[in-house]
């Protein structure tokens, strides 16, 4: 009895006790911070099976609902380089032998029309050609380009020449002498047939490229696939810098990784929703930003999640990878890379949602809508605004289990003004609701289960804003990190077969008090934004 009593006394203290200060400076390094700065990568196989429901299509409607602007849709990946333009193909597409064991995927112009007319009005394309393939100068490649731009016109921003171009000698796909300065010659070839084409000089806003698409993270020479020096410094100093041709480099980042025995058993929830270690992951890529920016180039992250080969249930389909992907967004735009395309392929654990049911790994899952979608939702809040927004970490708030962004939008006469704060809680706390999702597989429903009760962290931020301002607090929220449902957005949420709205979003509101100070709680494990209600102006535009 004695113990018990202490222990509640314990938890009690634990509850009341968590205080935690943030001080947002007056002035901090900010980089751009996009409205469609979260954006979806999708496997060219698996294009098909994601637009044969209404699902997709209401989700993007959704966030473009609230930014004004539906996701950036890349249509690319491991199966782009796999890919052959057949025009006269009888079918739309056809995936040999069969979409999950590919070794070609042949498309016809019915494909890109397929897919082109189903995203909502406004979505931007990325399409990536088949760099494998180099019979006849790569005349598959220059064909697909083509054909593209014939069906989607204006809509084709962007065009990637090869996916994760640093795996080709792996692959089989290159001589073991690939390196840099082959890979330049060869894009240079490959992207001046395209633009001497009659289509690309007849066009009024032709598609420009994005070139790298490295797969390898620069500081694990242990998870590359071979030596080489593929990377956007030693590719910058070899001169691939023609800003009139190149809208932006990419890389390829995923922390975690199910394809090999030894990161199968590193993988775990408590890792990604670490701040320290989203740290570690994304900074590596500060000297790579810096190269980008001397060659006036935005570097991006074009394909994305939280494990490789797939993903893995139990982590990238539970809130934990909601917060994470919320942090990762703002930690990329904060030190220049400002897109995030998360990857999605049907039958992957990782998809933020799933269009159609299917067998899995002996399971019925249902189509449906998983955690990272609220992550994307609750993102698009902080992404809207008229006004170009710009972010910057704050630095009291850099923990492993807190982490902490400041944005701010041009005010009077141009300056800077703060207009929003995002604050992320990851520490772990395991519940015992939302455990499971039907679209996700159940033999990884979560028995853990966090002792005592969900801390509550007091937060006070100092900031410029003027006493009297009425903020509105938006949240990010789930029954714990293990939850795979019961997730919300200030209580909306989505009817996971249509994406229809479900609730209205609950008002919550504070008042900025004497020397700019704003004080309100959040629980282990939830996302708030707090913005300036007068400055919250979404005309969408
Ligand atoms: C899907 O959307 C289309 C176009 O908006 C509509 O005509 C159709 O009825 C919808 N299908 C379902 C099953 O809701
Ligand atoms: C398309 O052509 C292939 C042969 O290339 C044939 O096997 C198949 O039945 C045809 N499909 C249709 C729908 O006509
Ligand atoms: C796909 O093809 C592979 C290789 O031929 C085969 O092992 C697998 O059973 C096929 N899968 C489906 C769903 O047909
Ligand atoms: C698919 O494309 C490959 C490469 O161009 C070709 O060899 C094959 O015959 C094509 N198959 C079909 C069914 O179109
Ligand atoms: C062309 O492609 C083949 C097969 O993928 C590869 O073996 C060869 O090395 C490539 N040639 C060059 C010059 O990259
Ligand atoms: C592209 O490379 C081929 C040989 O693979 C060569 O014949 C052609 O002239 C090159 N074209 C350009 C534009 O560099
Ligand atoms: C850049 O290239 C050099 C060789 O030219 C190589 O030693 C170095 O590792 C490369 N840098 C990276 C980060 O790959
Ligand atoms: C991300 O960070 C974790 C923890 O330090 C590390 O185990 C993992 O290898 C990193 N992944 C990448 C791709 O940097
Ligand atoms: C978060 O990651 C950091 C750096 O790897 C580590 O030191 C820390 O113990 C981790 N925190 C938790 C709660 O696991
Ligand atoms: C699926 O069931 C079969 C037959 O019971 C079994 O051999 C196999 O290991 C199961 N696969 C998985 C992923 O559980
Ligand atoms: C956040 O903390 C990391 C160490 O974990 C540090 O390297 C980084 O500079 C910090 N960022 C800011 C903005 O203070
Ligand atoms: C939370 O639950 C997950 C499994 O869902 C487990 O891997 C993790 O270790 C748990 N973390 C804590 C801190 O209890």
């Amino acid at each position: 009895m004695v113990k018990l009593s202490r222990f509640s006394l314990l938890s009690a203290l634990v509850v009341t006790a968590s205080a935690t200060d943030v001080v947002v400076p007056k002035h901090l390094p900010t980089r751009e911070l996009l409205r469609d700065g979260y954006a979806y990568s999708l496997e060219p196989v698996w294009t098909q099976d994601y637009i044969s429901s209404n699902l997709t299509r209401n989700l993007m409607k959704v966030i473009a609902s609230i930014t004004g602007k539906p996701p950036t849709l890349r249509v690319g990946g491991n199966t782009g380089d796999q890919t052959y333009y057949h025009p006269e193909l009888n079918v739309s597409a056809a995936a040999l032998p069969n979409t999950t064991v590919t070794n070609t995927f042949n498309i016809s112009n019915a494909w890109f029309e397929q897919w082109g007319s189903y995203f909502p009005d406004g979505t931007d394309f990325l399409y990536t050609l088949n760099l494998k393939d180099n019979s006849s100068a790569w005349e598959n490649a220059v064909r697909e380009a083509g054909a593209a731009y014939s069906v989607l016109g204006d809509k084709l921003k962007l065009i990637e020449l090869g996916n994760e171009i640093d795996h080709f000698i792996n692959k089989g796909w290159r001589p073991p002498t690939w390196n840099v300065a082959m890979y330049v010659q060869q894009w240079r070839n490959i992207s001046s047939q395209i633009v001497s084409s009659s289509w690309y000089k007849a066009a009024s806003h032709p598609p420009k490229f994005q070139a790298a698409v490295f797969a390898d993270p620069p500081w694990l020479p242990d998870q590359q696939d071979e030596i080489d020096d593929f990377d956007i410094i030693n590719l910058t100093r070899a001169g691939l810098t023609e800003q009139d041709k190149i809208g932006s480099y990419a890389v390829h980042l995923y922390p975690q990784s199910t394809c090999d025995t030894a990161r199968w058993y590193r993988l775990s929830l408590n890792l990604l929703s670490n701040h320290s270690v989203l740290w570690h992951n994304v900074s590596q890529y500060v000297p790579q930003v810096a190269a980008a920016d001397k060659a006036g180039i935005p570097l991006v992250f074009g394909e994305t999640n939280s494990a490789s080969c797939s993903g893995r249930s139990g982590i990238s389909d539970t809130f934990g990878a909601a917060l994470w992907n919320v942090d990762y967004v703002l930690l990329a735009a904060s030190i220049g890379m400002p897109h995030v395309y998360f990857h999605l392929g049907a039958n992957a654990e990782y998809s933020s949602f799933v269009p159609l049911p299917y067998q899995h790994k002996n399971e019925s899952l249902e189509a449906g809508i998983r955690s990272l979608f609220y992550g994307h939702y609750f993102m698009a809040h902080v992404l809207a605004s008229n006004k170009q927004q710009r972010v910057a970490q704050i630095p009291t708030a850099n923990s492993s289990d807190f982490s902490g962004y400041a944005i701010y939008s041009p005010g009077h006469r141009h300056h800077e003004e703060l207009h929003k704060l995002v604050f992320i809680d990851l520490q772990v706390w395991n519940g015992t609701q939302g455990l499971s999702n039907p679209s996700t597989l159940s033999i990884t429903d979560s028995t853990s289960h966090s002792a005592g009760l969900r801390p509550v962290r007091k937060v006070s931020v100092s900031t410029s804003w003027k006493a009297g301002t009425c903020l509105d607090i938006i949240r990010l929220q789930a029954p714990g990190t293990n939850a795979k449902s019961e997730i919300s957005v200030s209580g909306v949420s989505f009817e996971s077969q249509t994406g229809d709205q479900v609730g209205e979003p609950q008002g919550e509101t504070v008042i900025v008090g004497e020397q700019g100070r704003v004080c309100f709680e959040m629980q282990a494990a939830e996302a708030v934004l707090i913005e300036g209600k007068q400055l919250n102006d979404r005309t969408v535009y």
